[in-house]
C-alpha cells in the first residue's frame, strides 16, 4: 500500500462544485441507529452529488444553526442518495438529527483524504478497529471490501467497540457483513441482561482475531485514545505501522485549508487528513499530544 500524509499525493478527487458555499440537498430518508445517531439520506436539489472517495467528509449546514464536518457513510458509486450518520452531541448535530424528510440541509464538499482501499495488496487481510460512530466513515469501505471478499478478495475483520448492547450502531450492516463472510466481533463498555458477547475495550478483541499481521492492512477510527491504543496493539501483533491508517478529528471551519482552525502539528486536518498513515505521521502526533 503506497502511503503519504499529504492530500497532494493522496490521489483524492479534486474539490468540485459546492466547495465554498453550501448546495441545497433534500432529506429523502432518516434512520435511527442506536439511541442518538441518525443516518440521513440526502439528494441534491439540482443535478447529481459530486463523486467522493471512502472516508471523505462533507460540511453539513443546518440552516440558522451552523455548519459541521460529517463523514460520508455510504459507498462511492452506490445507487441512491448519499448518506451521513450523525451523533447528536450539540447544537448543530441536534438540529441535523431532527431534520425531517423533505426538509433541506446544506452540503459542501467532499473534502479530505480517503481510505485507500484500492491500494491494499491483493489477498491481504483487512482489519478495521472502530469505536462507536467511528464505524460511519468506514461503512462504505467495508461494504466494498466485503463485496470483494465474496469474489475472492482478502479476508475482512471488523472489531467494533460500542457503549452498550442497545447502542450498537449499524447493527443491520454488521449482521449482513457477518453473513457475507466477514469476521465481525462487537464488544460493549457496559453489558446488559441477555448480552452474551464480550464486555471491555475494543483492543481486547485483537488477541483472538485470527488475521495475518504480516500480510494485512489495518484501519482505525473512533476516539483518539482508542485509535492510539488500537494502533499500538496492532503493531505489537506484528503489523507494519505503515500499513495502519487512522482518521483524525479536529474542529473544522473552511474545510479547504484556508482558515487554520484544524491545524494539528504540521498538518491541516481538513486538507492533509482526516485519513493519515499511523507509521511516520499519526504516531508522532499522538506522542506529541501525550507530552
Ligand atoms: C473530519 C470529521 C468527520 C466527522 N464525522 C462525523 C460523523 O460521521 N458523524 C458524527 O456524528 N460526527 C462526526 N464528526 C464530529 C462532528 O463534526 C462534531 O460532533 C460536531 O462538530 C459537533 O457539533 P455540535 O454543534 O453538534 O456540538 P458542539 O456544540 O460543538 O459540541 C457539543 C458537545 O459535544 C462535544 N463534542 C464536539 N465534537 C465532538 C466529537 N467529535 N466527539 C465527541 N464529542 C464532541 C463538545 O465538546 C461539547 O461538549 C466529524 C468531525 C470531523 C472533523
Ligand atoms: S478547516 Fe480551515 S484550514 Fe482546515
Amino acid at each position: 500500500m503506497a502511503m503519504t500524509a499529504t492530500a497532494e499525493h493522496a490521489g483524492r478527487p479534486a474539490p468540485q462544485r459546492g466547495t465554498l458555499s453550501p448546495e441545497p440537498y433534500r432529506v429523502t430518508g432518516r434512520r435511527l441507529e442506536g439511541a442518538d445517531v441518525v443516518t440521513l439520506a440526502l439528494e441534491p436539489h439540482h443535478g447529481r452529488p459530486p463523486t467522493f472517495a471512502h472516508g471523505q467528509f462533507n460540511m453539513l449546514t443546518a440552516f440558522g444553526v451552523g455548519e459541521i464536518a460529517i463523514s460520508i457513510s455510504s459507498a462511492p458509486g452506490a445507487p441512491g442518495p448519499i448518506e451521513h450518520s450523525v451523533r447528536d452531541v450539540g447544537a448543530v448535530t441536534h438540529a441535523l438529527c431532527r431534520t425531517p424528510i423533505g426538509a433541506t440541509v446544506g452540503v459542501r464538499g467532499p473534502f479530505g483524504t480517503h481510505w485507500d482501499v484500492d491500494d491494499i495488496e491483493e489477498g491481504a487481510d483487512v482489519v478495521m478497529v472502530v469505536g462507536g460512530i467511528g464505524l460511519a466513515p468506514l461503512r462504505g469501505a467495508l461494504r466494498d471490501l466485503v463485496d470483494r471478499r465474496r469474489s475472492g478478495g482478502g479476508r475482512v475483520f471488523v472489531l467494533a467497540g460500542m457503549r452498550s448492547p442497545d447502542q450498537i450502531l449499524f447493527a443491520e450492516d454488521l449482521e449482513e457483513w457477518r453473513r457475507s463472510g466477514a469476521h465481525v466481533a462487537v464488544t460493549v463498555d457496559v453489558g446488559a441482561p441477555g448480552w452474551q458477547g464480550p464486555v471491555g475495550v475494543v483492543t481486547s478483541l485483537l488477541p483472538d482475531t485470527p488475521f495475518d499481521p504480516t500480510h494485512c492492512a489495518a484501519f482505525a477510527c473512533g476516539p483518539e485514545i482508542m485509535m492510539r491504543f488500537a494502533a499500538r496493539a496492532l503493531v505489537d501483533r506484528g503489523v507494519d505501522p505503515r500499513q495502519i491508517r487512522v482518521s483524525l478529528e479536529r474542529n473544522m471551519q473552511c474545510g479547504v485549508g484556508l482558515c487554520g482552525h484544524c491545524q494539528l502539528g504540521p498538518l491541516l486536518v481538513c486538507r492533509d487528513g482526516p485519513v493519515v498513515p499511523y507509521g511516520g505521521v499519526a504516531d508522532r502526533l499522538f506522542m506529541e499530544r501525550q507530552r
